[in-house]
C-alpha cells in the first residue's frame, strides 16, 4: 500500500474534531479553554484526561497517553495508523485515493468468497430435503428461526454431489481445491464435507469464508473445519462476530469454545457471543474484539483443557487492557447443555456472577490444596502473591492482601512484606528507566521520568522561544536519550535562531507508530502558561535530562569495561575507568 498523502492526512485531521471523536468513549466537561475527562487507557478515578480543541491535542496526566485524533483512534481502537485514518476518513466522508498498489490476491478472494457462498447455499438448500439433517438440529433444540439466520446446511452423503453442482454453476476444481472444498487422494477427487450438519464461517463484513461440520452421530472427527485458506484464518476469526457487532448497544462480548453454544446463546436473545472456533485465542483476536468493545467474558467448557484454555485467553486479552471476566459453568456442562437444562435466566445469572481475572487465578490456585496443612498454606499464599503483586492498582492490591491474611490467619504486615519484595523484582525485570518512577510512588505514570524531563523542556521551549539560549547552552541535542526528542531538539535549535516556527502538523504525522506519535504529542499538548515557577522546573528539568544522559554513558562503559576485562585487555581497562571516573565526577556536579 502506497503512503497515504499529507495533505489528505491534514484534510481527515480537520474534518474530525477532537472533541467530538473523544466524547463518543468519554464524558467530557470543559473547564476553561480545556476539556476534561476520565482516561479511558488507565485505571482512572479523577478526570486526568485534558483536551485541547484549539491544539486538537489529548494528554493524560495520569498514565500519559497523548496524541492527535488519529493517536487517539489507534489507542482506543486499538488499530494501526493507516486503519485509524480510513475510519476517520469515512466518518467524514472523505475519499481517500491513493494508489493501492493493487493486491495480488484481489481477484482470486473475491472469487473464493463467491464459491464459498455459493456452497452455503447449496448446504443450506440441503437441509430443507433431509429430514435427519433437520431433525438432528430439531433435537438439540435449534429452531428454524436460528437455522435461517445462522445459515445451517447439510453436506449429502455422497461423495461428489458438492463438485458436480459446483461444476455445473461454472467453478473449475482449481477454484474448490483453493477454497478448501475438495479432498485428493489417490482414489481421486471427493467432497470435503459429507454428511454433515455444515455452519457457514462468516468473516467480520459476513463473506462466508469457511465451514465447520459436524456429524449427526459419534463417530469422529465430531467437528471438520475448513483447512486454512487464502481467506480462512482460524486465528483471525470469531465465529459469531458478524451478527455481534450489527448489535447497536454492544457493551460486551462473550467468548465461547462451540459453534453450538454461539447459536443456542443467540436464540435465547443473547446477541453478543462469539465462539473462537476450537483454537487458543490469539492476539489477534484479542485485537479484533477490542474493536468493539473493552469488556470481555469468557465462558469455557469446565473440563480441563477448556480451564488451560480460559487462563491462557484471559491472559492475551488483558495483554492489550480489556476488561476480562470468567464466566463458570458448573458440572463439567459446556453453555449449551447448560442452558437446555437449566433456561437462559440460569445462564443470565452465571454472566452475573462472573469473576474478575484475579479472583478466577486465586481460585485456580486454591483448587486441590488444603490450606489447613502447612505446606499447602505457603504454596498458596505465594502463588497468590504472584498474583497479585502483577496488578497495577494498589487498592486493589491491597484488597486480595486483606483478604489473603484473613483467609490464612498470616499477618497483614508480612504478605505486604513479602509483596513488595516480589514487586521489587518485577520492577527491575520489566524496564529499567521505569524504576525512578516507582520508587516514587507513582506506579501509575507510566512514562520514564528522562522522557518526562526531556518533554518538559522541549515544550518549555515551544512556548517560550526565549529559553533558547538557556536550553541550548546547557544541553545539545545528542543530549536527549528518546529518538523523536532528539530530532525535535535538533530542529529547533537551527529554526529558533532563524525566528521560523515548528510546524506542528509535520512533527505530528512524521511517524506512524503509536509510541513516537505519543512521544510527540505530549510535547506539543503541555501548556506552559500557568505555571509561575516554570524557570526553576526547566532548570530541573535541564539537569534530569543531563543526568540520565550520563548515567546512560555511564552503563555502557561499565559494560565495556566489564567487557575488557573479560578479555583481559589491562590497558584499556584502566583507560575507559578514568573515564568513568570523569564522568562519575560530572554526574555529582549536576
Ligand atoms: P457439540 O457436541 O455439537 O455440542 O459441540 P460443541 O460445540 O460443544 O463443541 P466442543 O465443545 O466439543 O468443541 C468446541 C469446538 O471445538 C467445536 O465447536 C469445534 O469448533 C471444535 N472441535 C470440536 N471437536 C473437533 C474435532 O474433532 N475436530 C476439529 N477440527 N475441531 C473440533
Ligand atoms: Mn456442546
Amino acid at each position: 500500500m502506497g503512503r497515504i498523502p499529507e495533505d489528505i492526512i491534514n484534510k481527515i485531521v480537520e474534518y474530525n474534531d477532537i472533541v467530538d471523536i473523544i466524547s463518543e468513549y468519554v464524558q467530557l466537561k470543559k473547564v476553561g479553554r480545556n476539556f476534561v475527562g476520565v482516561c479511558p487507557f488507565h485505571n482512572d478515578k479523577g478526570p486526568s484526561l485534558s483536551v485541547s480543541q484549539d491544539k486538537q491535542l489529548f494528554h493524560c496526566f495520569g498514565c500519559g497517553a497523548a496524541g492527535n485524533t488519529i493517536g487517539f483512534v489507534m489507542k482506543i481502537r486499538n488499530c494501526d495508523f493507516k486503519e485509524a485514518l480510513f475510519y476517520l476518513a469515512e466518518r467524514a466522508g472523505i475519499e481517500i485515493n491513493f494508489d493501492e498498489g493493487k493486491d495480488k490476491d484481489k481477484d482470486l478472494k473475491e472469487r473464493l468468497y463467491k464459491i464459498n457462498l455459493d456452497a452455503a447455499r447449496y448446504f443450506y438448500n440441503n437441509i430443507r430435503t433431509s429430514k435427519t439433517a433437520l431433525n438432528y438440529l430439531y433435537s438439540r433444540g435449534i429452531d428454524n428461526k436460528i437455522i435461517n439466520r445462522f445459515g445451517l446446511g447439510f453436506s449429502l452423503n455422497e461423495w461428489d454431489a458438492l463438485i458436480n453442482y459446483l461444476k455445473k454453476i461454472g467453478y473449475s476444481i482449481e477454484e474448490m481445491s483453493l477454497a478448501g472444498l475438495l479432498v485428493k487422494s489417490e482414489k481421486g477427487i471427493y467432497d470435503r464435507f459429507r454428511n454433515r450438519i455444515m455452519f457457514p464461517i462468516f468473516d467480520v463484513k459476513g463473506r462466508v469464508i469457511g465451514f465447520g461440520g459436524r456429524v449427526l452421530d459419534d463417530s469422529k472427527p465430531k467437528y471438520l473445519n475448513t483447512s486454512e485458506t487464502l481467506v480462512f484464518e482460524k486465528g483471525k476469526n470469531l465465529y459469531g462476530l458478524n451478527y455481534v457487532v450489527k448489535n447497536k448497544n454492544l457493551y460486551s462480548i462473550i467468548v465461547v469454545e462451540g459453534y453450538m453454544d454461539c447459536i443456542k446463546l443467540h436464540q435465547f436473545g443473547l446477541n453478543n457471543v462469539v465462539a473462537s472456533l476450537g483454537t487458543a485465542l490469539t492476539i489477534e483476536h484479542a485485537k479484533l474484539l477490542k474493536r468493539y468493545t473493552n469488556n470481555i467474558y469468557i465462558c469455557y467448557d469446565s473440563d480441563a483443557a477448556g480451564q488451560a484454555a480460559t487462563l491462557k485467553g484471559i491472559e492475551i486479552l488483558e495483554s492489550i487492557d480489556l476488561n476480562v471476566k470468567v464466566i463458570t459453568v458448573p458440572s463439567g456442562k459446556d453453555p449449551d447443555e447448560f442452558v437446555k437444562k437449566n433456561g437462559i435466566e440460569e445462564f443470565k445469572k452465571l454472566i452475573e456472577n462472573a469473576l474478575f481475572i484475579t479472583d478466577y487465578r486465586i481460585l485456580k490456585v486454591k483448587e486441590g490444596k488444603n490450606i489447613k496443612n502447612q505446606l499447602d498454606k505457603v504454596k498458596y499464599i505465594n502463588d497468590v502473591i504472584n498474583i497479585i503483586s502483577k496488578l497495577k492498582d494498589e487498592v486493589l492490591i491491597q484488597h486480595y492482601a486483606e483478604q489473603l491474611s484473613e483467609e490464612t490467619g498470616i499477618s497483614l504486615n508480612v504478605i505486604i512484606d513479602k509483596l513488595n519484595k516480589n514487586r521489587a523484582n518485577i520492577t527491575i525485570k520489566n524496564n529499567n528507566s521505569n524504576i525512578r518512577n516507582n520508587i516514587k510512588g507513582n506506579i501509575y505514570n507510566l512514562v520514564p521520568a528522562n522522557k518526562k524531563a526531556e518533554a518538559f523542556v522541549l515544550s518549555s521551549l515551544l512556548n517560550n522561544p526565549s529559553f533558547y539560549e538557556k536550553v541550548f547552552s546547557n544541553l545539545k541535542p545528542e543530549e536527549f536519550l528518546t529518538d523523536v526528542y532528539k530530532e525535535l531538539a535538533y530542529e529547533m535549535s537551527i529554526k529558533i535562531p532563524k525566528g521560523e516556527t515548528i510546524d506542528k502538523n509535520y512533527f505530528l504525522n512524521k511517524y506512524q507508530e503509536q509510541d513516537k506519535m505519543e512521544d510527540i504529542a505530549r510535547v506539543f499538548s503541555f501548556s506552559t502558561d500557568s505555571q509561575d515557577n516554570l524557570e526553576k522546573l526547566l532548570d530541573d528539568a535541564i539537569k534530569t535530562v543531563k543526568r540520565f544522559k550520563l548515567e546512560d554513558k555511564i552503563n555502557s562503559l561499565k559494560s565495556e569495561i566489564k567487557k575488557c576485562e573479560l578479555e583481559n585487555d589491562i590497558h584499556k581497562s584502566i583507560q575507559l575507568m578514568q573515564n568513568l571516573i570523569e564522568l562519575q565526577k560530572e554526574l555529582d556536579q549536576i
